[in-house]
């Protein structure tokens, strides 16, 4: 079945939870407060991951609240349609989720002193793990194989826009202090310290104990445990969980289990093209 992707600014997004109109608001009207926090991420980069982190440190370590409500309601994605309403209803301080690029980001988070966490992945695993979640995914369109995938996904013309272009938009506010960023790859390597750092951007004050407890119920494990979090309980119309399971593997550079010599080849000249202006480095470029 073809897919008609609703289209905003140019950029296309999946229709299943996407309106124009809910595109619109949260770019143009939606009123940012103070003390909202913000998790953005591009697709696959560890979105739920960071939603599962930010709640637990908000109950300060006690996982009851991740165990008993969804993560959509916990972190409403406000950008959607869905999303909006229990956006706009969500007693401050608010935790709130998107995959929006800089550019159509709500206009008035730059009047806030609201803080973003962007987290971003090696892209070549982005690639990989939306592979396979596009076969469970309905809303969107999947990709047959993967003998195109890395080109596709340099189009501009993917679902969400461009990688290059979503990380260089928001990579501009890194120096602001209510702009906080962090890679999967840092998460996978100290999630202890991640936690802590994230802590300290938040002024989030949590003794030892809180810490850990964050780091066990965030772990890969006890997630894919916690259907509140697992997407288990979506609607097969939304995610098929016999095609896959959204919590796959987690781990950093399966794409060295996909990507042919030529396709790893092809992906960095196009990396190393779209990403020099840029002048940093990650985890995934040493
Ligand atoms: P894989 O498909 O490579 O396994 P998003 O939430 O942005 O859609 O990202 C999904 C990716 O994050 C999936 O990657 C998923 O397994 C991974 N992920 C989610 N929680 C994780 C965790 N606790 N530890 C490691 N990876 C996690």
């Amino acid at each position: 079945m073809p897919v008609h992707y609703v289209t905003y600014k140019g950029i296309k997004f999946p229709p299943a939870y996407n309106s124009e109109h809910s595109l619109s608001f949260a770019h143009n009207e939606f009123l940012v407060r103070d003390d909202d926090v913000f998790n953005v991420t591009y697709p696959k980069s560890g979105t739920v991951w960071m939603t599962e982190i930010l709640s637990l440190i908000r109950s300060r370590g006690h996982p009851s609240w991740s165990q008993t409500i969804l993560n959509s309601d916990r972190m409403p994605w406000f950008s959607t349609r869905l999303g909006l309403e229990a956006a706009l209803s969500y007693p401050s301080p608010r935790l709130l989720t998107c995959h929006l690029p800089r550019h159509i980001f709500p206009k008035s988070f730059s009047h806030s002193t609201a803080k973003v966490i962007y987290t971003l992945r090696d892209p070549r695993d982005v690639v990989v793990s939306y592979y396979y979640f596009s076969k469970m995914s309905n809303p969107i369109k999947p990709w047959q194989d993967l003998t195109h995938a890395p080109a596709a996904f340099c189009l501009p013309s993917v679902p969400h826009g461009s990688w290059f272009e979503h990380v260089q938009g928001w990579m501009e506010m890194k120096d602001q202090e209510n702009f906080f960023f962090i890679t999967y790859e840092e998460l996978k390597q100290d999630l202890q310290g991640s936690v802590r750092r994230i802590c300290q951007f938040l002024g989030q004050d949590l003794d030892d104990a809180a810490v850990s407890s964050v780091v066990r119920n965030a772990s890969f494990s006890a997630m894919r445990e916690n259907p509140m979090c697992s997407s288990v309980l979506l609607p097969a119309d939304i995610m098929d969980q016999t095609k896959g399971q959204f919590l796959r593997k987690g781990i950093c550079g399966d794409w060295r289990n996909h990507f042919t010599v030529t396709q790893s080849e092809t992906f960095d000249r196009i990396y190393q093209d779209r990403m020099q202006g840029l002048n940093m480095a990650f985890p995934w470029d040493r």
